[in-house]
This record gives C-alpha cells, structure tokens and sequence, in this order.
C-alpha cells in the first residue's frame, strides 16, 4: 500500500476507467496522486471517491504525444512513480490509425523518455491480452494489440539500454463502476441494469476472465511503486492479471444472487477470448494485493450502482448508452 512518504505518483488516462480508480485508491491509502489526462473530466472519479476529494485532485490536461509536457510535469510535481494507462481502445485505432500509433506507441516512448531522463524508476503501463497472438498466429490480430505488443518491446529496450526499469500489466476485461464503454462492458452494464431493475441482454457468452476495478488498480499502485521502494528493482517485466476467470453464464448467476429480480439474459456466441491466465509473476514481484472474487464483486458493484443511481450520478438509461458506439447492449423485448 502506499504510504505517505512516498512523492507523488503521476497518473496518466486518469479519466479512464482504471485510471479513476488508481486515483481513488491512491487517494484511500494516503498517497498524492496527480493527473495527466487530455480530457479534464472528473466524471468517473465522481463515481468512485468522496465528490471533494475527487475536485481536489491535481490536474494537468495534456496531450501524451508531446514529448516536453510529459517531461515538465513530471519535473514540477517532482513525481516519483507513474502509473500510464493512455490509450485509445480498439474501435478509435480502427477508426484513425494514425493517431492510435501516436498515442499508444509515441505515447509510451514519450513516458520512458520522460522517465529516463528524469530517473524515475517506478513505472507500470498497460499492455493488453490483446497483445497475444491468438492461437497458431505470430501476431495480434487487431492495430491496438500490435501497439500493445510494441510497448512491451519498447519497454524491454528502455530497461535494456538505460536501465529504466519497468512492469507492463495486461488486464484482459475489467469491470466496476465507471467501465461505461467497449463490448466487454456488457457485464459492468447488466450490473448496472439490475440494480435499476432495468432488463438487459449481453451480447456474447462463454469464458471470460473479469477484474474488479479496485482490485486492477490495486495492482498498477503496487506494481509503481516496486521501482519507488526499491533501488534493487530491475527489469522490464510483463505479466498477466486475472481476477475471476469465469464464464458469462456464471455472472448472470452471480448477479441474480445480489438481485434476485434482475432480468438479465444472453443473447450471443462466445467471444475468442483466452482463459486460464495466471497473474502469480506479479504477485511474486510486487507482493500480494487484496482479491475480490465475482461474488465479491458483483456484490460490491451493484451496491455501488444502487447509491451512484440514489444520489443522481448515474441514471437508468447509461446501462445502454455506448461513447464508442458500441451499441447492442439495448433492452430486449419482454
Ligand atoms: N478496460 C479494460 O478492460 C482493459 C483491458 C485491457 C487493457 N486495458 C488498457 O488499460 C488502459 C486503461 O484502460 P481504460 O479502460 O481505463 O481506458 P479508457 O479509454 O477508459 O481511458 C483512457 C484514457 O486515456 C486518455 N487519453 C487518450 N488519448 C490521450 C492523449 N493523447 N493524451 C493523454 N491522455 C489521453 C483518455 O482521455 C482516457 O481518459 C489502456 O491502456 C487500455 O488499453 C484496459
């Protein structure tokens, strides 16, 4: 956990999904996050923190792809770890290539830049599992899993040549509070559909492995800070997160057990999705972080959801509302 001696931990995406929460968590356990973000949208730190604390965290709106910016905010905040989770997601690098290679590869040169020239040792980015070939293939089937797979490499030269040492986390489908976009937030969404007693369908079945947002950021604070407390850390390391590998079928299961009356149902084939990783390599080099299982979770998330609806956060209708246009997740039909 972090304790207060700690300098503080840049946190750059901090308006997405996982990076809210890194900020609530760093917030939780003492820590002085600060942000990096091109968008100045508090929206989902809102959804998981005390509403002042989430308006008193530091703030710099920028760009990832400008190389000097990265640099004089990490000078100026005198930031002693990094938690870089920028990225735009599959449909955005379909759509426009050329800006998905400039954020999510330019973007992770200019964070290793900034961190070597500057000496700071603790460093955790987010790959992927879209980074792996799919079975029998050499390459990642999609423009984002190929820049993922390029930041792992990007970040093995760097440890390499300079010594900038670093840990890549590939999370495979996180879910919580604030996960509101992409396909894979169709379970987050049936969640957020029972506990408005709204009907909903997700899109696809069969195995799938889900992380709790905490428990995902839990896991990126730690891995920071293994650079920060330790001057014997070394290595660029990738390594797996799994949370609950499960099955679709099972988180229907498990929200009807939260909710009884929800009215939720599958309505698709299974995704290719991998199943059975294991995520022991980084808790063997960072330590053990608190888990939450699906029941756990679901539990978690649906309390959560009811509170955020009660207090006008969220209305009844973001369980179907998609910012990637991703838009299948519409109530079914009685
Ligand atoms: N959510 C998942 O299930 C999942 C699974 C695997 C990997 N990941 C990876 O984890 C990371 C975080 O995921 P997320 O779901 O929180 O993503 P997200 O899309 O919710 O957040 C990404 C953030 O990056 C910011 N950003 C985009 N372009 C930028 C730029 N040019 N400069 C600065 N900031 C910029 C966006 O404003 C956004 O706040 C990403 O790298 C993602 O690829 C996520």
């Amino acid at each position: 956990m972090t304790s207060s001696t700690d300098g503080p931990i840049l946190v750059i995406g901090a308006a997405g999904c996982i990076g809210a929460q890194v900020v609530a968590n760093l917030v939780r356990d003492g820590g002085t996050p600060v942000v990096f973000d091109i968008a100045e949208d508090r929206r989902r730190l809102h959804l998981m923190m005390n509403p002042d604390a989430a308006d008193a965290v530091a703030w710099v709106a920028g760009d990832i792809r400008e190389p000097d910016l990265l640099k004089d905010v990490m000078s100026d905040h005198k930031i002693s770890g990094i938690v870089h989770l920028a990225a735009l997601q599959v449909p955005f690098c379909n759509a426009d290539p050329v800006r998905g290679a400039q954020v999510n590869v330019v973007g992770q040169v200019n964070v290793f830049e900034a961190a070597r020239a500057l000496g700071i040792r603790g460093l955790a980015y987010a790959s992927s599992v879209a980074a792996l070939p799919p079975e029998d293939e050499k390459w990642p089937s999609t423009l984002y899993g190929a820049f993922k797979m390029a930041d792992e490499a990007i970040a093995d030269v760097y440890w390499r040549n300079w010594q900038v040492p670093s840990i890549g986390i590939r999370p495979h489908t996180v879910y919580g509070p604030g996960r509101d976009q992409g396909v894979t937030a169709a379970p987050t969404k049936a969640m957020l559909a029972a506990a408005s007693g709204q009907r909903f369908a997700i899109p696809f079945d069969g195995p799938i492995m889900l992380q709790h947002t905490v428990e995902v950021a839990d896991a990126f604070i730690r891995a920071a800070r293994a650079g920060v407390v330790s001057t014997e850390f070394g290595g660029a390391h990738v390594c797996d997160l799994c949370g609950a590998d499960t099955t679709i079928g099972e988180v229907v299961a498990a929200i009807g057990a939260v909710a009884p009356d929800a009215q939720i149902r599958i309505d698709g084939d299974p995704l290719p999705f991998v199943s059975g990783l294991d995520d022991s390599a980084l808790r063997d080099l960072v330590g053990d972080w608190p888990r939450i299982d699906l029941a756990g979770g679901v539990a978690q998330t649906i309390d959560a959801f009811k509170d955020l609806l009660a207090r006008g956060l969220l209305e009844t209708g973001d369980a179907y509302r998609d910012p990637l246009g991703q838009g299948h997740h519409a109530p079914y039909d009685a």
